[in-house]
C-alpha cells in the first residue's frame, strides 16, 4: 500500500488570484472601445457580472440594478416558493428609467432579465421559477454528487416545455465538469459555474479540509470543456473570492466569460442585507447562505450536504456601503477595460486566447500608500 505517497507527487497546486499576473501583450485599443458583453443562456449581458444567490445580496432591488447596468441579479432561494416568485416578477414591474434603455439586459418583451436560484431536489420550485424567471441556477455548494445528478435529470424534464435553461454549479474539478457534461447533455446546460471554498463568507475549507478556489476551479472547468471541443459553446462563470476587477480579468483569462459576486455586491446600496450603523458608519450585513444566521430559516439546507448534527460553512460579516450598484459597476468594467488593453484582448473571448499568466513571486513589494 503506496497510496500516501502517490497521491502528495500529484502536480497539482492551488492558487489563488493574488499570486497571480498578467504579463503585458500588444495594445491595439484603447480601453474604452474594448467589448466586455458576453452571452449567456440566450441573453446579452452587456457587463459579465453576476450576483450571488444569497439572502443578504440579491432581492429585486439590486436585480432590477444590476440589469439596469446590462448584468444580471440572480433571486436567492432561502425563502418561500410564492416569495421567491414575488421577488422576480417585482423586477418584471419594475420600470425602465429614461437613460437606461440601451445598456439594460431585456427580456424579449422589454422587461427586465432576472435569474433565480434553485434546488435540485425541489420540483416545485424549479417549475415555478421557469415560468417567470429568464434562466434558472442550481444552487448547491458541490454539483458532483450522484443524488444531484439524479435531482437534475428530473429537473430538465420538469421544466422542459418553458424553454429555460439552468446554470449548474459549483464545480471544482475537470473530472466533475465532464462527468456532468456526459451525464446531463450539454444542451441542457446553459453555463458551468465553477469554485468552491473560496468565498469571502465561506468556511467550508477550513472545516472540511475541501475546496477548490475560483481561479483554480475556472481553470479546470476550461480544461474540460476545451478536451469536450465545447469551450466556445458552454460559458464559465467563476465564483467565490472576487473581490477586485483584476481577479475578474484572471477568471477571465484562465476561461471564464464572467464572474459572479457575493461581498462586492453586499456593498450596495440595492443590497438585500440589512442596513446597520457601526462606529458612526453605514454597513450592510452579509452572511454565507450555510451560516446558522441563513440557516435559521431553513429553506437552503440543502445547499449542503446533511449531517447528523448541523455543520456550519459560513459567517457573518459586516460591510461598509460602499454605493449604488450603478457606482461599482461602472468602476469595475473601466477597470477591465483598462487591464483588457493593456493585456491585447479586444474582447472577453480574446481574454482567453491571447493572455499569459504568470505566478508571482511571494515577495514581490507592495505599495502601501502614507
Ligand atoms: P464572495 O463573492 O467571495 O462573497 O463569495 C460568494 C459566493 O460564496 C456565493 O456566490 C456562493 O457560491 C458562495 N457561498 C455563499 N454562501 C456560502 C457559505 O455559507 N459557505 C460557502 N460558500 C458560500
Amino acid at each position: 500500500m503506496e497510496t500516501i505517497g502517490r497521491k502528495l507527487d500529484t502536480p497539482q497546486r492551488l492558487y489563488y488570484f493574488d499570486e497571480l499576473l498578467f504579463l503585458p501583450g500588444l495594445a491595439k485599443r484603447s480601453p474604452r472601445d474594448i467589448d466586455v458583453s458576453v452571452e449567456l443562456g440566450g441573453l446579452r449581458l452587456r457587463v459579465p457580472l453576476i450576483s450571488s444567490p444569497m439572502d443578504t445580496v440579491t432581492g429585486p432591488e439590486l436585480a432590477s440594478a444590476l440589469a439596469l447596468k446590462g448584468g444580471l441579479g440572480v433571486i436567492h432561494r432561502n425563502c418561500t416558493v410564492p416569495e421567491a416568485v414575488d421577488m422576480v416578477k417585482a423586477v418584471k414591474n419594475a420600470k425602465i428609467p429614461e437613460g437606461y434603455e440601451s445598456t439594460a439586459l431585456k427580456d424579449g418583451s422589454g422587461r427586465l432579465a432576472v435569474g433565480a436560484a434553485i434546488s435540485t431536489s425541489d420540483l416545485d420550485r424549479a417549475r415555478a421559477l421557469a415560468q417567470v424567471a429568464d434562466l434558472l441556477f442550481t444552487d448547491v455548494a458541490s454539483f458532483h454528487n450522484m443524488k444531484i445528478y439524479e435531482g437534475m435529470k428530473r429537473v430538465i424534464s420538469t421544466i422542459r416545455d418553458t424553454g429555460k435553461k439552468v446554470v449548474l454549479g459549483n464545480f471544482g474539478t475537470k473530472e466533475g465538469v465532464m462527468h456532468a457534461v456526459k451525464e446531463l447533455g450539454k444542451e441542457n446546460i446553459a453555463a458551468i459555474k465553477v469554485g468552491m471554498g473560496s468565498g469571502s463568507i465561506c468556511t467550508t475549507t477550513d472545516v472540511t479540509g475541501v475546496g477548490s478556489p475560483a481561479a483554480f476551479a475556472t481553470e479546470q472547468a476550461a480544461l474540460a470543456l476545451s478536451e469536450l471541443g465545447l469551450l466556445d459553446e458552454i460559458p464559465i462563470i467563476s465564483d467565490g473570492g472576487i473581490r477586485h476587477s483584476r481577479d475578474i480579468a484572471l477568471c477571465m483569462g484562465l476561461g471564464a466569460s464572467m464572474a459572479m459576486l457575493g461581498n462586492v455586491f453586499a456593498r450596495c446600496e440595492e443590497s438585500a442585507g440589512e442596513k446597520v450603523e457601526r462606529d458612526g458608519k453605514l454597513h450592510k450585513v452579509y452572511w454565507g447562505m450555510g451560516s446558522a444566521q441563513a440557516r435559521k430559516k431553513r429553506l437552503a439546507l440543502d445547499r449542503y450536504q446533511a449531517s447528523g448534527k448541523e455543520v456550519n460553512e459560513g459567517i457573518r460579516m459586516y460591510v461598509p456601503v460602499e454605493g449604488r450598484v450603478d457606482d461599482v459597476v461602472d468602476r469595475l468594467v473601466a477597470e477591465m477595460q483598462v487591464t483588457m488593453g493593456y493585456v491585447g484582448a479586444a474582447n472577453v473571448k480574446e481574454m482567453r486566447e491571447v493572455t499569459r499568466i504568470v505566478v508571482r513571486n511571494a515577495t514581490a513589494p507592495k505599495v502601501e500608500p502614507d
